[in-house]
């Protein structure tokens, strides 16, 4: 496995409101990430089966934890994660250092942003998997982001991501709970999450609470906020025009179904050209 790495990128709770945009929601929350979404695999088949049309090497952006990125490796592929994280990161680095040499080998990870991000290498395949886009908060930022894509894939090669299909009518006053799960050392974990709405600006706010408790210890919460710039279907068609792509494909799931008004994601699939 190579990796590269960027300058550190830190939190810290005593940050004022004017700073929580540019906190990175991911540095506290990293470790529970994959309790939730470890197990999720529908997309995974459903960018394998890209790869498989395209072949190698693939690009994921917004990498994370490898959860996408590991079984890719393992598949065969050879794979590079770009994230922002250096906490997302590190989790990636100690899952891929279990694997076997061979994966390993597969495997290249780069510590920085999407937007501005510099690879010698150009790829058949680059995706943005599970929601990622929407990290990017402004018209400038996701066209920045996908003109680098771009520029770094081969002549024809593709590029494809998933959102949500955004649900406007969620009601802001209720916390959800998405469910409560036992760690390997105890821990007991119940994940809430609450959600308020900004349509002027297009974005929304997620707020996640993790409730950490074990049975001889007092409860400690985690919290952690993230604001997301969700997409409607036809924008982002256009915007992937405007940066040099063809939609070729649009999906309403994993599996290849049509995209409908009950749809709960939008896929896309866009060729350079
Ligand atoms: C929802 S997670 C997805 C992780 C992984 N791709 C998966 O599907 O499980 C989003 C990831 O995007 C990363 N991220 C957000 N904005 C980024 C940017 N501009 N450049 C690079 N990484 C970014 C975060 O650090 C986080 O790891």
């Amino acid at each position: 496995m190579n990796t590269s790495r960027a300058g550190e990128s830190s939190f810290d709770a005593s940050d004022t409101s004017a700073d929580r945009e540019m906190l990175d929601p991911y540095e506290a929350s990293a470790r529970y990430y994959d309790l939730w979404h470890e197990d999720f695999h529908d997309d995974v088949e459903f960018y394998l089966r890209l790869a498989e049309r395209t072949g190698g090497p693939v690009l994921e952006c917004m990498s994370g934890t490898g959860r996408v990125l590991i079984p890719f490796a393992r598949a065969g592929f050879e794979i590079t994660g770009v994230d922002r994280s250096a906490t997302m990161m590190d989790r990636c680095t100690t899952k891929v250092s279990f694997e076997r040499a061979d994966v390993q080998q597969r495997i290249e990870l780069h510590h920085g942003d999407v937007e501005d991000i510099k690879l010698d290498r150009k790829y058949r395949l680059a995706f943005m998997p599970f929601n990622s886009f929407l990290h990017l908060l402004t018209t400038a930022d996701q066209e920045k982001a996908l003109h680098n894509v771009r520029d770094h894939l081969e002549g024809g090669g593709l590029f494809s991501f998933a959102v949500f299909s955004p649900r406007l009518d969620r009601p802001e006053h209720l916390v959800r709970h998405r469910g409560t799960r036992v760690t390997t050392q105890g821990e007991i974990i119940s994940w809430f999450e609450a959600q308020t709405f900004d349509q002027g600006n297009q974005r929304t706010t997620v707020t996640y609470f993790y409730d950490v408790s074990r049975q001889d210890k007092p409860m400690r919460r985690v919290t952690t906020e993230f604001t997301l710039r969700y997409l409607f279907y036809r924008e982002a068609q256009e915007l992937l025009s405007r940066c040099g792509f063809e939609v070729i494909e649009t999906y309403g799931d994993y599996r290849g179904g049509e995209f409908t008004a009950t749809s709960p994601i939008m896929a896309f699939v866009a060729r350079k050209t």
